[in-house]
């Protein structure tokens, strides 16, 4: 699904050049849930959000699901975006002035859903989430964890093949985030391809497989394997 081959990414130029990204190769299968970890400044959000297609690469090659990423045009690229990936964040970024329901919609007005049709997929998406009751509430009225179910709520809306989350769980306490680990585990047993960036290490161990990302290069792919 995910191929990524020898990619490169550099901010900047000359002698402030940052380079995030140093030749990284990257496969990721269909139905996978994948952990990114590493320190502050490894990388993990640049190649995420080149996964995402929120970024190019600088050199390297992407292909999802055998298209070359780098080949489209602004206008497929964004299609893409908007139907492939689900993104999720650590603070969220709901729209505060929106209701539960009306941040649930803002991906359905961008791929020209009908109301009734965008009605029955937002309100299915709120009773799984468990948070129904809080269709007109606005995110200052909910919990972290409420908010977090919204964003995630949001992100499966068009039905993407892929949640993309980064460190999804790192403004929430203990007790909640583990509660969106699991909404995301039931996710994957569903089928759906979960790609989560984090820093704790039991987040990452309740994905499948865990690479490890350091200053720029991946070092450790691991398989974990459940008994
Ligand atoms: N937009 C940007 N402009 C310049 N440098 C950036 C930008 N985004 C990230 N970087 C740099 O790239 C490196 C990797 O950043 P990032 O991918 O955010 O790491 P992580 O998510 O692992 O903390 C860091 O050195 C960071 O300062
Ligand atoms: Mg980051």
């Amino acid at each position: 699904m995910i191929n990524i081959t020898a990619v490169e990414k550099s901010y900047g130029k000359s002698d402030s050049l940052v380079t995030a990204l140093k030749k990284v190769d990257v496969q990721i299968e269909r139905g996978e849930m994948v952990a990114i970890v590493g320190a502050s400044g490894s990388g993990k959000s640049t190649l995420l959000n080149i996964i995402g297609c929120l970024d190019k690469a600088t050199s390297g090659q992407y292909l999802f699901d055998g298209t070359n990423v780098q080949d489209l045009n602004q206008r497929a690229l964004a299609k893409l975006r908007n139907k492939g990936f689900g993104f999720v964040v650590q603070y969220f970024a709901l729209i505060d002035d929106y209701t539960v329901y009306e941040n649930v919609e803002i991906p359905l007005k961008y791929g020209k859903v009908n109301k009734k049709l965008r009605k029955e997929k937002i309100e299915a998406l709120l009773e799984k989430l468990q948070i129904a009751d809080k269709r007109n509430k606005t995110p200052k009225e909910l919990s972290g964890g409420q908010c977090q179910r919204v964003a995630i709520a949001r992100a499966l809306v068009n039905d993407p093949d892929i949640i993309l989350a980064d460190e999804p769980t790192g403004a929430l306490d203990k007790k909640t985030g583990e509660e969106v680990v699991e909404i995301f585990r039931s996710l994957n047993e569903e089928g759906k391809t979960i790609v989560i960036v984090t820093h704790d290490e039991k987040v990452a161990r309740s994905c499948n497989r865990i690479i490890t990302i350091e200053d720029g290069m991946i070092c450790k792919n691991e398989i974990i394997s459940r008994g």
